[in-house]
C-alpha cells in the first residue's frame, strides 16, 4: 500500500481521476487539484485556517439567493472574473470592444424599449443620453442589433437591491437601426460599493479595501452572426477609476460626459457618446462572466 503523506497525496489523488472519461473535465480537475496542494504546503496551511475556508465558503453559498449571487462577487473580488474575461478576450480573432464584468445584477427579463427612450423609472439624478454605433471590425453597421442595458440608481443600488424583484428599473433592451445605431436616456452613471453585507464584504474589509466601483453603466450587446459583447463603459474623473474593487476597467471603455454635443441625437442633454465593435462569432462561446442570479439557483435545485 502506497503511504500517503505531503509528498505523494497529489499523486494519489491525480492517479484516481486518470479515468475521467471527459478530458477537458479531466484536465481541469488535474490542474485544480495540482494547483491546490501546491497552495496549500506554499502557506503551510493549518487545521484551523482550513476550517475557516470551508466556514467563510458555506457563508458565501448561503447567502446565494435567485436575486443574489455571493460566489460570483467572490470570484469578482479575487480578480478571477477578469482573468476569465481577458482570457476570453485573447481567443478573439479581430479587433473589436473590450469585455467587462457582467457582475451580478444581469437580469434577462429587462424591458423591451424604443430607440430614445428612457430606462429611468423610478430613480432620480442627471439625465444623459447615450447614443453611438454597433458595428463589426471593419466599421460595418450591425443593424438591428440587441442591446441590453443596466445601471445603478442615484444612491448607488441597482433595483434587484431594493424592490421587490417584479418591479424594474433602469434597464432596458433596444434594438439598433438598420445602420447599427443606437441612443437612448439614462442616470449619468454614479460610483457605488460593491454589496458588503455578506461574507465578501467581511473579506472586502479584513483586506482593508474601499469596496467601490467606478461609475459606469453595463451593456450586453449581440446579433445574429456575432459574439456577443458583454461590456460596460467607465466615467472618466472617477475616484476610483484606478481602483475598482472588481477590476473591470479598461482604458478603452473610458468615457466623458459631453454638456455641449451638437452631433448628440438629443442636444439638449449631456451625452455620452461610444461606438461598439462586435467580432464575427466562430464558435458558441459566450463571453457571460456570469448569469442572471435565478437562473444559477435554478440549475442548482
Ligand atoms: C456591477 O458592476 O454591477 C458589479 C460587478 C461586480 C461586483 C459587484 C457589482
Ligand atoms: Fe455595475
Amino acid at each position: 500500500m502506497r503511504a500517503i503523506n505531503e509528498n505523494t497525496i497529489t499523486d494519489v489523488a491525480l492517479e484516481q481521476m486518470a479515468a475521467t472519461p471527459n478530458p477537458r473535465m479531466k484536465q481541469i480537475m488535474a490542474s485544480l487539484v495540482r494547483h491546490l496542494h501546491a497552495f496549500t504546503k506554499e502557506v503551510d496551511l493549518t487545521p484551523e485556517e482550513w476550517l475557516e475556508g470551508i466556514r467563510f465558503l458555506t457563508a458565501v453559498g448561503q447567502k446565494c439567493t435567485a436575486h443574489r449571487q455571493e460566489f460570483i462577487l467572490l470570484s469578482d473580488t479575487l480578480g478571477l472574473s477578469s482573468l476569465v474575461i481577458a482570457l476570453h478576450d485573447k481567443r478573439a480573432t479581430e479587433a473589436v470592444t473590450k469585455s467587462s464584468l457582467l457582475g451580478p445584477f444581469y437580469r434577462q427579463d429587462a424591458p423591451m424599449m424604443k430607440l430614445g427612450d428612457s430606462i429611468i423609472s423610478k430613480s432620480d439624478g442627471t439625465e444623459v443620453v447615450f447614443y453611438g454605433r454597433v458595428a463589426d471590425s471593419a466599421g460595418r453597421g450591425i443593424p438591428n442589433a440587441l442591446i441590453q442595458i443596466w445601471e445603478p440608481d442615484e444612491t448607488g443600488n441597482y433595483d434587484l437591491q431594493k424592490h421587490d424583484p417584479s418591479v424594474m428599473d433602469l434597464r432596458g433592451c433596444f434594438h439598433a437601426d438598420a445602420e447599427g445605431r443606437y441612443y437612448f436616456r439614462g442616470l449619468c452613471p454614479l460610483g457605488y460599493m460593491i454589496p458588503m453585507d455578506g461574507p465578501v464584504g467581511d473579506m472586502i474589509r479584513a483586506q482593508k479595501r474601499h469596496g467601490y466601483r467606478p461609475a459606469h453603466i453595463h451593456f450586453v450587446i449581440g446579433g445574429p452572426g456575432y459574439r456577443e459583447l458583454v461590456t460596460a463603459l467607465y466615467v472618466a474623473g472617477d475616484n476610483h477609476i484606478d481602483s475598482d474593487t472588481v477590476f473591470g476597467v479598461d482604458e478603452s471603455l473610458i468615457v466623458s460626459v459631453n454638456k455641449n454635443d451638437p452631433s448628440s441625437p438629443l442636444p439638449k442633454l449631456p451625452s455620452i457618446r461610444y461606438d461598439f465593435r462586435l467580432a464575427a462569432a466562430k464558435d458558441k462561446m459566450s463571453g457571460r462572466v456570469g448569469a442572471d442570479p435565478s437562473q444559477i439557483t435554478a440549475k442548482a435545485h
